[in-house]
């Protein structure tokens, strides 16, 4: 395995990680800058993705490198059978590195084992995405001044959604207090809650959402994963759980901001959009900065 991969945001030191983030604020205020020149890098996209897959190709292109890849498994031999592993190992004789996303949990560990250039994980299955999470960061950090000691309240599918569990592993370095709103059916996984309590980390469980975020310094919702249910019936009961209003938002903190990985179906209603605590397109442009300190970090 190539030690410059990202497969879990545990891959990264404390030190790694703001090391990233004071990357992406240069990043932020000089964006063309030619440190992947010459380079090839390949996004495999087994799954669908807007930001992820767009923000890390304009990021390479702002980096002067080159993209080769696709954004649909269907297009691509892995749907005559090939596997993953042949498929990394052709990418390889391509590409410099390797930018994934794969529904099946654990699959950018694999793929950065049997690989000779590193792999970047895009997000796999229910299990990390490591990407988002330091954008996530770089988001949080802006908005907040710090990332010590701050209320945060993990909202929506927190059983399925790979984006909280790698928050709440990459802020355990920074001392954080988490609620976690989730239906029955989506609660937070075991092991993560396991991991707070071997860290030290204050936590607390509920299924409303209503008034239980006014003491949060952010509010992260999530849309529900449709696409991990194996029963469609269950999505269908738990689907509209959760909507964010602007008249829910009266007593919140002033420094509150609202972040979503993003695509939302109808977990923040528009009505949100126009509120200052409003920051996930913000998020999302964040994205780019990040992605381009990452890839720059991999070619160190
Ligand atoms: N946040 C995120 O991963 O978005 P995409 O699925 O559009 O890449």
């Amino acid at each position: 395995m190539s030690n410059k991969s990202l497969v879990s945001i545990a891959d990264y030191s404390k030190q790694e990680i703001l090391a990233i983030l004071e990357s992406a604020a240069d990043f932020e205020l000089t964006p063309n800058r030619k440190t992947l020149d010459g380079k090839v890098i390949a996004t495999l996209f087994f799954e669908p993705s807007t930001r992820t897959r767009l923000s890390f190709e304009t990021a390479v292109i702002r980096l002067g490198g080159s993209i080769i890849g696709f954004s649909d498994a269907a297009t691509s031999s892995s749907s005559k059978g090939e596997t993953l592993n042949d498929t990394i190992h052709m990418v390889s004789c391509y590409a410099d590195a390797i930018v994934m996303r794969h529904p099946l949990e654990g699959a950018a560990r694999y793929a950065a084992e049997v690989s000779p250039v590193p792999i970047i994980n895009a997000g796999d299955g229910a299990n990390q995405h490591p990407s988002q999470t330091l954008l996530d960061l770089y988001s949080i950090f802006k908005t907040q001044g710090t990332l010590e000691n701050l209320n945060l309240c993990l909202v929506g599918d927190l059983k399925y959604g790979r984006t909280v569990h790698s928050l709440l592993m990459a802020m355990s370095h920074f001392n954080p207090s988490f609620r976690f709103i989730a239906p029955e059916e989506l609660k937070m996984p075991e092991e993560y809650k396991v991991f707070c309590r071997k860290k030290g980390i204050k936590f607390s469980e509920t299924s409303e959402l209503n008034e239980n975020f006014d003491d949060a310094d952010i509010l992260y919702m999530t849309r529900v994963q449709k696409e991990r249910f194996l029963d469609l019936m269950e999505y269908e009961r738990v689907k509209n759980v959760y909507t964010l209003k602007n008249e829910m938002l009266a007593n919140s903190k002033t420094n509150l901001r609202i972040l979503h990985p993003l695509p939302r179906v109808n977990e923040i209603d528009p009505d949100v959009d126009s509120n200052e605590k409003a920051y996930y397109f913000q998020q999302a442009q964040n994205g780019l900065y990040v992605r381009q300190a990452i890839l720059s970090k991999v070619f160190r």
